[in-house]
């Protein structure tokens, strides 16, 4: 406690980024330090695990020091500790978990597990902080595509998700065949701008009627297959054309499912979250559609859409008031489910 205000600090590792943050009563950021992997595996075209796990042991100390300091409080001031504990690479994953399980049994602090995707979500109650349960959320980052229903901080149903590639990792791919660089969704949404989203028909693909499902692998192989055929005719790509019509095709289908999901249930508030929730197109695409049908659209600014600490302090917050502290034996868990 500092000044009557519960802290939570809040610590992410999941993937490439290594980051922690303090936040007061559950949605205020005091601060929020991200310590970035993407120079480094620019290098790879994307994440190497190994070096990913060796990169936030280096970074962590430094990272939590940085994160006390910036909002003016000590470890004993904090009053929870919550931690990433999945799903992940696990080997990242483990860095965050034992550094939390570390500080509580040190400190005598409670500790709590948070589900990474639950955390993306949360990023929009520090955003938003009317924002109260139940919604549909549309979750869209590096590792997962899906639509839930949130009935209350803690308690969800996954109405769909993907069957093989993951929204942004789909981008990050066909970036990479387009030489765009890593991460490839920041890339393509900024190129995409330039180009004409109906220069190069990819199908989209929808799955069985009402199916809130995704497959996004054909769409990544019908680029590859449109580039080749292209070079091999001798004709010159438009890359911003071919991004612009590849992102299309993508968000007409993740757009029209979201829309779907809202209609179905009755539900008048769609929440985006994680990283592809940054990209421009995707939102302005949504403003106009939940617009047309009188569903309140919620998104959180850039910083909190990607990996960060203060959404995993925020679930963290809840799900504490909620259920409790875990105990020691929390893990890192690398395939863990939402509901
Ligand atoms: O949520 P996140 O930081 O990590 C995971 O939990 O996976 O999401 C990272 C993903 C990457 O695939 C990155 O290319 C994508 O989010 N991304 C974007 C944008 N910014 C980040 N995709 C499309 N447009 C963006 N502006
Ligand atoms: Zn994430």
């Amino acid at each position: 406690m500092k000044d009557g205000r519960f802290l939570t600090l809040g610590i992410e590792t999941s993937c490439d980024e290594t980051a922690i943050s303090v936040v007061a009563d559950g949605r205020e950021v005091l601060s929020n330090v991200i310590s970035s992997q993407i120079e480094i595996f620019k290098n790879y075209g994307g994440v190497v695990p190994e070096i990913a796990s060796r990169h936030h042991l280096e970074n962590i100390n430094g990272v939590l020091e940085t994160s006390l300091a910036d909002a003016g409080v000590t470890l004993d001031d904090i009053d929870l500790i919550g931690v990433t504990m999945g799903p992940g690479l696990v080997g990242a994953l483990l860095m965050g978990v034992s550094t939390a399980k570390a500080i509580s049994f040190a400190k005598d602090k409670p500790l709590v597990g948070v589900h990474h995707l639950n955390g993306h979500i949360s990023a929009n109650y520090i955003q938003h902080p009317e924002l109260e349960p139940p919604f549909m959320a549309l979750i869209t980052s590096g590792g997962h595509t899906e639509i839930v229903q949130v009935e209350d901080y803690n308690r969800m149903t996954v109405l769909g998700g993907t069957r093989d590639d993951a929204v942004g990792e789909c981008y990050d791919k066909v970036a990479r065949v387009l030489g765009l660089g890593y991460p490839g969704g920041p890339k393509i949404d900024k190129v995409a701008k330039e180009g004409d989203p109906e220069a190069v028909h990819f199908k989209r693909v929808f799955l069985e009627k009402d199916s809130l499902d995704f497959s996004f692998s054909g769409l990544k192989t019908a680029v590859l297959n449109y580039l080749n055929s292209e070079r091999q005719a001798g004709r010159e790509i438009n890359r911003a054309d071919v991004a612009a019509s590849f992102q299309q095709a993508v968000l007409d289908v993740i757009v029209r499912k979201a829309m779907d999901a809202c209609e179905t249930r009755n539900e008048d508030r769609l929440v985006l979250a994680g990283g592809v929730a940054a990209n421009s197109r995707l939102r302005a695409m949504l403003d106009e559609e939940c617009c047309k049908r009188g569903i309140r659209l919620y998104y959180p600014e850039p910083i909190l859409c990607t990996d960060n600490g203060a959404m995993i302090a925020c679930a963290a917050y809840y799900k504490y008031m909620k259920e409790g502290a875990d105990d020691l034996s929390m893990d890192a868990y690398p395939f863990l489910e939402l509901d």
